[in-house]
């Protein structure tokens, strides 16, 4: 008889609720998330939610962003990941710049507005279609975790060299590759992506997990009080950070369950960081 190995990795634990998020933050202690990311429903009547007034919906984001603070780390970080709600008759507000003064409200301090650029998406026939979303993120304090190394980038010209002064000749880039910036190029995930699952507007995992390299240590406890099918989950045991999230929507969050299952398994397919972005203009779309 063939003997079957199953083997599964060894990952941290993973705690995964369908509930409120405000119930579940009000069981979890002070301090006790390193990184809070998150992208909340926009107000725009999609599966998940109901549309209601913008006033409303910012007094409950409000809330929400009330609980997130409290549960944060004093070195830790919030990365609020939001496009843009739009009214009935088309007009535009941009989330972030709503939400901006309720965090400034508790005193956290914005590190960077990160813009995520992605290629494809609705298209638009009375205004320009819409190509990026942002990502805010405040930390606590001063004294926050930021580890640029683990997310460093290939450099543009690696052979770059001073050409004066003392270290004329030798290599002007840092061997571990460039620092990222605040524009992120990362593809969205639609039909034809590896991580595609049932949920309408799931995040890549890649960009949470520059989040979670570079915002957290191992061991670190990660949150995403609307995780959806759990990408922040598994970007943070990829990595080896403790996962929590919770959805009030059972069936994603079954679906998030068997993505932790299969990413210990070792069967879950994510999109890897490294990977360029399919570009038709060279050969095989420039993938390796
Ligand atoms: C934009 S989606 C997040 C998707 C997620 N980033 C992912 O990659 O799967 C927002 C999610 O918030 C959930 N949600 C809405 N209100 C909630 C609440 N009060 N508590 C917890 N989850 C909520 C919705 O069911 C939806 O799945």
């Amino acid at each position: 008889m063939a003997l079957e190995l199953a083997l599964e990795l060894d990952l941290p634990e993973a705690f995964l609720e369908c509930v409120d998020n405000k119930q579940l933050m009000s069981r979890l202690a002070d301090g006790m998330m390193k990184l809070i990311v998150t992208s909340p429903p926009y107000n725009i009547g999609k599966a998940y939610e109901q549309r209601q007034s913008l006033e409303l919906y910012l007094e409950e984001q409000s809330r929400v962003i009330t609980e997130c603070v409290r549960l944060l780390h004093h070195q830790g970080s919030i990365c609020w990941q939001v496009g843009n709600h739009v009214s009935k008759d088309g007009e535009v507000f941009p989330l972030d710049i709503l939400l901006y003064p309720i965090f400034k409200h508790y005193g956290l301090q914005l590190r960077n507005r990160i813009i995520w650029h992605f290629e494809h998406g609705l298209h638009c026939s009375k205004r320009l279609s819409g190509r990026y979303e942002t990502i805010l993120w405040f930390t606590k304090g001063d004294d926050y975790t930021f580890n640029l190394d683990p997310i460093r980038v290939p450099p543009k010209y690696p052979n770059k060299k001073y050409f004066k002064g003392p270290k004329v000749g030798l290599r002007s880039c840092n061997p571990l590759g460039k620092n990222p910036g605040d524009v992120w190029i990362i593809p969205n995930v639609k039909a034809n992506h590896v991580e595609k699952t049932i949920h309408p507007c799931q995040f890549p995992v890649e960009l949470v997990e520059r989040l979670v390299l570079s915002m957290t240590d191992p061991g670190d406890k990660v949150f995403d009080p609307y995780m959806g099918v759990g990408s922040t989950v598994i970007a943070a045991l990829k990595h080896g950070r403790v996962g929590y999230g919770c959805d009030i929507e059972q069936k994603y969050v079954d679906v998030a369950w068997q993505r932790v299952e299969q990413l210990r398994r070792g069967t879950l397919r994510t999109r890897p960081m490294d990977r360029p972005v399919y570009d038709p203009s060279v050969p095989n779309g420039g993938q390796r």
